[in-house]
């Protein structure tokens, strides 16, 4: 077998990441450069600063890569890159960087949806088998994916408002959390109780939509109405409240997305992924339910955005010859309809 190497780029956010990936499916690089403490202070990600930190980091974020790969251009089959969705000054930067690599190294260049890579983050588990259900939880979104074939995405069911990663640094912002809050969320609910019972927004309807914004102001009320009373709330009982109404309404809406679509995989990607409560919730739900579907969690560094989720979608998009040309563009907001 050829030896495939992909060198693969992700910038779609704040985090400038580069790696280099074998035959799709084995991580030889992944560097991943953040840049969250510029946007703390600001309490979320500030467009025009992340993009001047992907334009000061990219350069020495490749070289890396391929140091840490112990391979030189020459030895590269393709460039692949993120194209959407995102922000668009964060996308233009990987982009033209990617653009750019290939066209001084004659090389094909792969144009990769940022959701589609969540999901193949699975691929470095274990290899994926059709159909399989993705439940994709991110900062920016909140989606149950059915895959009857590598490449194909049908979304089944969709946030209506605000998704759970968002969902949870704002909730975490009220707790005085630093952005992103949400694995602090995590680490506090596991110490409190869900005392506070939350709405579980759309729990008993038949769509397989999502919605948090009215457990966000739910949670926002409880907390703002205890300080304007003096009265003093359990932290770790918010953050066990939020949690709770968060995953119970995830995992109930995936068990009826797999009652609905017979699948043999569950792969749960996104950075809420990261979530403990909720990967402990899936397994028990899958074990007393779905003893016959296998549940893939990506290991933390893989869930949160990364360019080797890239790199494993691209590797599917190039068996296809899904190529793009020099006039390859950011688009940000790319959706699963346009993954090619
Ligand atoms: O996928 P990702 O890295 O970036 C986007 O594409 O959005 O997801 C980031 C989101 C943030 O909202 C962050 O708070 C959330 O993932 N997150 C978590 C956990 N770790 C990260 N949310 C809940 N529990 C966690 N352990
Ligand atoms: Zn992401």
């Amino acid at each position: 077998m050829t030896r495939e190497l992909i060198l693969a780029f992700e910038s779609s956010c704040d985090e400038t990441s580069v790696a280099v990936i074998e035959n799709g499916d084995t991580i030889l690089s992944n560097i991943i450069a953040t840049q969250i403490n510029s946007h703390q202070r600001f309490g979320g990600v500030v467009p025009e600063v992340a993009s001047r930190h992907h334009v000061e980091q990219i350069t020495e974020v490749i070289d890396l890569a391929l140091k840490e790969a112990g391979v030189g251009y020459a030895d590269l089959t393709a460039v692949a890159v993120t194209y959407g969705p995102g922000l668009v000054g964060s996308l233009l930067i990987g982009v033209t960087a990617a653009k750019t690599v290939a066209f001084a190294h004659d090389l094909p260049l792969i144009p990769v949806n940022h959701m589609a890579g969540h999901i193949y983050a699975a691929r470095f588990v274990q290899p994926l088998t059709y159909p399989l259900l993705a439940l994709v939880v991110s900062g920016g979104h909140t989606e149950l994916v059915v895959m009857t074939a590598p490449g194909t995405f049908e979304i089944i069911g969709d946030t209506r408002d605000d998704a759970a990663g968002e969902a949870y640094d704002k909730i975490g912002r009220v707790l005085g959390l630093p952005y992103p809050a949400g694995k602090e969320v995590d680490r506090m609910a596991h110490l409190g109780q869900d005392t506070f019972h939350f709405p579980r927004a759309m729990a008993d309807s038949e769509s397989l939509d999502f919605s948090f914004s009215g457990l966000k102001s739910a949670f926002i009320n409880t907390v703002h109405h205890a300080d304007q009373i003096g009265e003093a709330l359990d932290r770790n009982d918010l953050a066990a409240s939020f949690q709770a109404a968060v995953v119970d309404v995830l995992v109930h809406k995936t068990e009826r997305a797999l009652a609905a679509h017979p699948v043999s995989q569950l792969v749960v990607a996104g950075g809420v992924a990261a979530n403990r409560g909720l990967r402990e919730a899936l397994a028990a739900a899958l074990a007393a339910r779905f003893p016959n579907v296998t549940l893939i969690v990506p290991p933390v560094r893989l869930t949160g955005d990364n360019a080797a989720m890239i790199g494993a979608a691209a590797h599917v998009e190039l068996a296809h010859g899904h190529l793009a040309d020099a006039s390859l563009n950011a688009v940000p907001g790319l959706d699963f309809a346009h993954v090619n």
